[in-house]
């Protein structure tokens, strides 16, 4: 694994957002995945900006999130969906029919999962990855635990998580939420990852993934075994290698 380290939060942010902008340019027809959270947030409004600065075309991208959550409707500002939609596909002008994501609603969760493997596959299959990681080691939305054969599939909430979605999202309890996400196999088989991590919190978990035993205790763990993988932190997450 290639491991960056950027000085401070905004190197951070600059170098993952010219990372996709990179991608974006390579090759005008890229299926990219990012991920959601308060690690890409920045990331996607400087690579707006980039955007905006010196627009280049956009119309035959193709962007996909790695996971998105079940049970809510996709209006809800905290659905993937909505977040990325507003984050990145409208402001770079990319087609919604080119923004490929599973719905949040469903009657047939496991024909959507299918359906969107196999959109994505169509598409030629994910060239880049932008990959957020959990406080424990989670990737997408597969917990500790989850096999490494694992495809795309409904994920049950960690706790932690499903409280931090229902305070951002202010769903009501009654809802049942779960995740809708890659599965671990998917993620090993896109052409290439950027693991991306931020701050104090993270450093742990970071070195676990980076230095540790491969374990599906530590689901971030698998992608030492990526042939294409690099590890972009700032000097906080970092701390701990
Ligand atoms: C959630 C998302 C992941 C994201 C992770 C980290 O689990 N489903 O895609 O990578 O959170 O979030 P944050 O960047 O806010 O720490």
């Amino acid at each position: 694994m290639k491991i960056i380290i950027a000085k401070n939060e905004h190197e951070f942010d600059q170098k993952a957002a010219w990372l996709i902008i990179g991608q974006m340019l390579k090759k005008k027809d890229s299926v990219i995945g990012l991920s959601t959270g308060q690690t890409t947030k920045n990331m996607h409004r400087i690579v707006s900006e980039i955007y905006h600065a010196n627009p280049f075309p956009t119309q035959e991208i193709r962007i996909f999130n790695v996971d998105e959550l079940t049970n809510l409707p996709r209006t809800y500002a905290g659905s993937c969906y909505a977040m990325i939609k507003t984050q990145i596909c409208d402001t770079l002008h990319i087609p919604e029919e080119n923004f490929i994501m599973p719905p949040t609603m469903s009657e047939d969760f496991e024909l959507e999962c299918r359906k969107f493997e196999e959109a994505l596959l169509r598409a030629g299959g994910a060239d880049l990855q932008m990959l957020g990681i959990g406080w424990n080691g989670h990737i997408g939305i597969n917990q500790p635990g989850t096999p490494f054969e694992s495809t795309t599939w409904v994920s049950p909430m960690d706790p932690v998580f499903e409280a931090r979605v229902r305070k951002e999202t202010r769903v009501d309890e009654t809802y049942p939420l779960g995740g809708l996400t890659l599965g671990i196999k998917n993620i090993m088989q896109i052409k290439k990852i950027v693991l991306i991590a931020k701050g104090k919190h993270k450093a742990e978990i970071i070195r676990q993934a980076v230095l540790g035993p491969v374990t599906t205790d530590i689901p971030a763990s698998v992608l030492q075994l990526h042939p294409n993988c690099e590890v972009l932190l700032d000097a906080e997450a970092a701390s701990r290698l």
